[in-house]
């Protein structure tokens, strides 16, 4: 038995149950969770943006303690830190082969089934199975994950600081730093300045970065956006996004622009305010139905590059490490993202509290 933040129904809010979490099989590992994060994506769901089968048990940025493996596990033993990985790939189908782990086709399916790759799940509730999203089914006491989605990493970083490197960090400094290759001395947009966008702003300005726009509607974390290596920043309420980042380049864009929020316009905006030639990267997730409404004329006159990036195009096992290397040599700020800790029974008002736009990061601590 575990307690979990299970949703039984879209909108909320989440219910604190006593769910069965079955033993691991064989290639699963079972983490007891010391902390999770709260994410936009998990938001999407409770939201309906993105429709997922119910009740589900969300949350995949989390860290916890190997409680017990399955037969055939080699990469982790109970006792080991781990940061759990939504994105457990299979190394086997074309895109693992071709090194995008990122992009690995079990993992898209899991994604949207809310299950393990057998297609079951590990906790139930009252007898009736309940899903685990991006299998990792973060918020609850215990999970059981795939092996590939249990990273091992060093033992000296808190978890509520290793639990960010799961999600909002990959995926902002991977934007900056895989998908986009930003370049020293370059400029670059930032449009939303969430836990992802937060990270894209430290990614770039890891990368060297001369110009960082953060672009946001609330101005107390625009001020922050300063100790993450923003240079101006942009408030919508006031300014109008592309105008200003234009004014900002002597009219010409940026050359990298990232969106961190998920809503199309503001997609369009990444691309409007983007220089001949440079790149857009969408980050934020908007619904499936959803598109983007872009200048059928610049896209060859202007030549920009517009491309995604998902789990900020990393590959967990090598990069987590890599992550919490650079935070224990002070590369990386971790501690001034977390906004708030909560604790699971209190996980609605730290989704309220996300909703509001008021916080970076709140996180969970078990
Ligand atoms: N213009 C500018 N900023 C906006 C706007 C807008 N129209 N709407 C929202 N924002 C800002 C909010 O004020 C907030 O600071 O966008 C930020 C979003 O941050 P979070 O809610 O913390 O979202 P985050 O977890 O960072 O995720 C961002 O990336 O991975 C995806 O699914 C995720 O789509 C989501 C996006
Ligand atoms: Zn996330």
């Amino acid at each position: 038995m575990a307690k979990a933040a299970v949703l039984h129904r879209y909108g909320g809010p989440l219910s604190i149950e006593e769910v069965d979490v079955a033993a691991p099989k064989r290639g699963e590992v079972k983490v007891k969770l010391k902390a999770a994060g709260l994410c936009h994506s998990d938001w999407h769901v409770i939201d309906g943006t993105l429709p997922l089968p119910l009740p589900i048990v969300l949350g995949h940025e989390g860290a916890g303690i190997v409680e017990e493996v399955g037969e055939g596990v080699t990469s982790v033993k109970r006792g080991d830190h781990v940061v759990l990985n939504w994105v457990p790939a299979c190394s086997r189908c074309r895109y693992c082969r071709i090194g995008r782990p990122d992009l690995c086709e079990q993992a898209a399916r899991l994604t949207s089934s809310g299950t393990m790759p057998d297609g079951t799940t590990r906790f139930s509730w009252q007898g009736k199975p309940v899903h685990q999203f991006l299998t990792a089914g973060a918020f609850s006491e215990y999970t059981v994950v795939p092996e590939q989605a249990a990273i091992p990493i060093r033992r000296d970083v808190p978890f509520e600081l290793a639990a960010l490197i799961g999600c909002s960090v990959i995926t902002g400094v991977g934007a900056a730093i895989h998908t986009a290759q930003v370049r020293p001395g370059s400029t670059v947009a930032v449009i939303g300045a969430g836990g992802v966008g937060f990270n894209i702003i430290q990614g770039a300005a890891l990368a060297g970065a001369k110009q960082i726009i953060a672009v946001d509607m609330i101005e107390e974390k625009l001020a922050m956006t300063k100790t993450f290596g923003a240079t101006h920043t942009v408030n919508v309420e006031k300014d109008d996004a592309v105008d200003a980042v234009l004014d900002l380049t002597d009219g010409l864009g940026v050359d990298y622009a990232f969106e961190a929020i998920g809503r199309p316009e503001t997609m369009a905006d990444a691309y409007n305010m983007t220089r001949k030639g440079g790149m857009t990267v969408i980050v934020g997730i908007a619904a499936p139905h959803e598109t983007v409404e872009i200048n059928a004329f610049s896209l060859p006159s202007q030549s920009k590059m517009l491309t995604g990036s998902w789990l900020g195009q990393g590959n967990p096992p090598v990069d987590y490490p890599k992550l919490l290397d650079l935070y224990a040599a002070g590369k990386l700020k971790l501690e001034p993202l977390i906004s708030a800790v909560y604790s699971l029974e209190q996980i609605n008002d730290g989704f309220a509290a996300l909703k509001s736009g008021q916080t970076i990061r709140g996180i969970i601590r078990f």
